[in-house]
């Protein structure tokens, strides 16, 4: 099956050694793409949320650490000095998703087993990493949909949380990849997004790309999920992750915590749909996940733009929450369907592979 989706949410642009994203602080009113020409651009970029989505964040990454380093000629003790650096400084930008420094990592690694010692032979091991991150981050998302569309039955309705889309990977996404290979597939699949407050990334960025493919969209407020789960029209919860520990719990968009708890209330199956990337077996459990406080202001206003607080309240805006393993029904890697028991499984998986 082929899915085309007409935007690209991130491009390496050769001829001006730029980094061209989609900005998705402007969407779903305008579509214009930014070219990123150094890596303080690039953390910019991720940390105002233009390019954003655990995948999309690492693959930005790896294209950011060959901007640091391209006008670095003097030599490789120097150019590896600021490789480095660079490294830091682009991990240190969100703390929650591990295909950050999952990508990050990869790129120093290339470099460090690498037996050259040419500057210019050095960089071009760089960016060929980032470029083998992007392509390997489209292929997962096609597995991811493969998969994915077989837990999903014909004339079925799936609930998400933020956009776990095309616009948050190189590819067609991770649990909206498995939608739109359904689709492809002659499934009819409707979405239900949750708004995902406060930035709105199921409101604007899921409904948006959602649209563009064609599929049934419908939007709801965060605080509508229980209402529609019990009314019976929700068939399943399908969600990305930003990180998967060792026993299966799942760090993601705040707010999807509570989806968990209240399908599990209303006995109705909840999956995780991540790349390998996206796992982190260096920690055991969810506690060991740091989570992203952000700006108050984001929760005081909507966009930055309508105040609806009073100043000065006070907010608590954690950008990402923790689902417990034992509330998920399965976790879809591009390996295929993961199923509980998770800690053993998780293990055998991504060990054979
Ligand atoms: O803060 P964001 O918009 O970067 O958060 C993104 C999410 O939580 C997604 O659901 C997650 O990255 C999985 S998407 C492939």
């Amino acid at each position: 099956v082929k899915v085309y989706l007409p935007f690209r949410t991130l491009e390496w642009i050769e001829e001006t050694e730029s980094l061209r994203i989609i900005d998705q602080t402007l969407l779903p009113e305008r579509e214009e793409y930014l070219d990123l020409r150094s890596v303080e651009e690039v953390y910019g970029a991720i940390k105002v949320l233009r390019v954003r989505g655990a995948p999309a964040i690492g693959v930005a990454a790896a294209f950011g650490t060959y901007l640091a380093i391209k006008d670095e000629d003097s030599d490789a003790e120097a150019l590896k000095k600021k490789l480095n650096e660079a490294a830091d400084y682009l991990k240190s930008c969100r703390p929650t998703a591990v295909n950050l420094s999952y990508a990050v990592d990869t790129v120093l690694e290339e470099v460090e087993t690498s037996a050259e010692d040419e500057p210019s032979a050095l960089k071009r091991r760089v960016l060929a990493t980032a470029e083998r991150l992007r392509a390997e981050d489209e292929e997962k998302c096609r597995l991811l949909g493969l998969y994915g569309a077989e837990l999903m039955e014909d004339n079925s309705t799936v609930l998400t949380n933020c956009n776990a889309g095309a616009l948050a990977t190189c590819g067609i996404g991770t649990a909206l990849a498995a939608v739109y290979t359904a689709k492809a597939e002659g499934k009819r699949v409707r979405v239900v997004c949750c708004e995902t407050r406060p930035l709105l990334q199921g409101a604007r960025l899921s409904c948006w790309e959602l649209q563009k493919a064609g599929v049934e969209t419908t939007l709801i407020c965060d605080n509508m999920a229980g209402s529609l789960m019990r009314s019976g029209a929700v068939d399943m919860v399908v969600v990305g992750a930003d990180r998967i520990a060792s026993n299966g719990d799942v760090a993601n968009k705040i707010g999807t915590y509570p989806l968990a708890a209240l399908a599990r209330i209303h006995s109705i199956p909840f999956y995780v749909v991540a790349p390998s990337t996206s796992f982190d077996l260096s920690i055991d459990t969810g506690d060991d996940i740091p989570i992203e406080q952000r700006p108050e202001e984001e929760v005081r206003t909507v966009r930055g733009k309508v105040g609806i607080a009073p100043e000065g309240v006070s907010v608590y805006n954690p950008a990402f929450d923790v689902t417990p393993a034992d509330l998920i029904t399965a976790i879809v890697s591009e390996f295929g369907v993961i199923e509980p028991p998770f800690k053993t499984n998780i293990a055998e998986v991504l060990r054979n592979e």
